[in-house]
């Protein structure tokens, strides 16, 4: 009976793994119909291609805004007549920021036979995909994880975003030359590998422009009281304080730093975007004074931008696509410029013709290096008042 009831519950176990990264549910709007097909990659008049992201979750929003962006280039690369005379098709699947579910789901698109891969969207994720697909040599192109170790997973481990060590360094910098820094606290999630690249980086960087660490504190996934951290920092009171987590974690620190009494800036990185919408209203004063690096910025003038953002907004309801949907279109337009160059759909082929590749893109010009990340500038954001507001850009 115990037996039974056992399998009976694995059986519902398994099937909710299979079902939560086979479904499409958490696709955009319009691309709920399409199902993972099976159709061989040689075969057929479609393209399979594969997108994984977390649109369940903590970092929902990023997921749903690469699902969007993506979709919206597919649309306008297939109204111009798709790729190599046929339609690109995309199979999205939710990893909900689970690194063994980002697993199952790439075995799933593998098994799908797509030809590229882009995903997933938090850097632990996408470093348990990359090291998976390394094996297999498919091509993994990440719109936004910025993990430096990631790429160095495999030579099919791509990525359209810049690196730890370059916004580190970048908000270091920032801290010393222009808000005139001396001493920074550090507050990061010592269980989280984006959090704990960025803390090194800081470190270091700091080091090199005479800002001096006073005090680390740590904290473990999914903490939400950081009040014993915060005190300490209050009372040493450093110039700045670097965050280098993501938005729902932010937004909990800042708000706790200021009731702590911590006034001076605080510093992040990209993944303080979206922190705006995970604010309420009575707590968006504590977002005052803080300062992070982006991969773009929604006020650039430039018509490429502005294009973009208009097609984004009249496709999703008026909405203004965050830089994970930026990043996330320029890699759809990647994977397209591979396809045209490999004029094949097999793995070694896309890989190679990824490999060195130039594009300009709405985040900038992404040239890839020989460690298949691209050298890319920063736009540094302030909040002002419950506004993302652009206050320099970094070369
Ligand atoms: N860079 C983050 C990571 O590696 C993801 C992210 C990208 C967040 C862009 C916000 C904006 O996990």
């Amino acid at each position: 009976m115990k037996k039974r009831v056992l399998s009976l519950v694995l059986g519902v176990l398994m099937s909710i793994t299979f079902i939560s990264c086979g479904s499409t549910s958490s696709s955009p709007s319009d691309s709920k119909s399409e199902s993972s097909s099976s159709e061989s990659t040689a075969s057929g008049d479609t393209i399979p291609i594969g997108v994984i992201s977390p649109s369940s979750g903590a970092l929902s929003d990023y997921g749903i805004a690469v699902n969007n962006a993506i979709a919206l280039a597919i649309d306008e690369i297939n109204a111009s007549g798709g790729v190599l005379g046929k339609q690109i098709k995309a199979t999205y699947l939710d990893d909900k920021h689970d690194s063994a579910e980002a697993v199952n789901c790439y075995n799933k698109l593998k098994g799908d036979k797509v030809v590229a891969v882009i995903g997933s969207v938090a850097s632990a994720d996408t470093s348990a995909i990359a090291s998976v697909a390394a094996k297999d040599g498919k091509l993994i192109l990440t719109p936004t994880s910025t993990n430096d170790a990631i790429t160095g997973l495999g030579n099919s481990i791509f990525r359209a975003c810049y690196t730890d060590s370059h916004q580190g360094e970048i908000m270091a910098t920032f801290a010393s030359k222009n808000l005139k820094a001396k001493t920074a606290g550090i507050l990061y999630n010592t269980t989280d590998e984006y959090s704990t690249g960025l803390k090194d980086s800081f470190e270091s960087a700091g080091k090199n422009s005479g800002l001096e660490i006073t005090t680390t504190e740590g904290y473990g996934n999914g903490d939400v009281d950081f009040n014993t951290q915060l005190t300490k920092i209050a009372s040493l009171n450093p110039d700045v304080l670097f965050v280098p987590d993501y938005y729902g974690t932010d937004t909990l620190i800042a708000s706790q730093a200021r009731a702590a009494g911590y006034t001076g800036p605080i510093l992040g990185a990209d993944g303080w975007d979206g922190v705006i919408e995970a604010t309420d209203s009575g707590s968006m004063e504590a977002l005052n004074n803080c300062f992070f690096s982006n991969h773009y910025s929604s006020d650039d003038t430039s018509e490429k931008v502005q294009n973009f953002i208009k097609a984004y907004k009249d496709k999703y309801d008026g909405k203004t696509p965050n830089a994970l949907a930026a990043l996330a279109y320029d890699s759809t337009y990647m994977v397209k410029e591979a396809l045209e160059k490999a004029g094949a759909t097999d793995d070694a082929s896309i890989v190679k013709a990824m490999t060195g590749m130039t594009y300009e893109g709405v985040t900038g010009n992404i040239a890839l290096d020989e460690n298949r990340n691209p050298k890319k500038g920063a736009a540094i954001i302030e909040i002002k008042d419950g506004k993302y507001t652009w206050n320099s850009t970094v070369e």
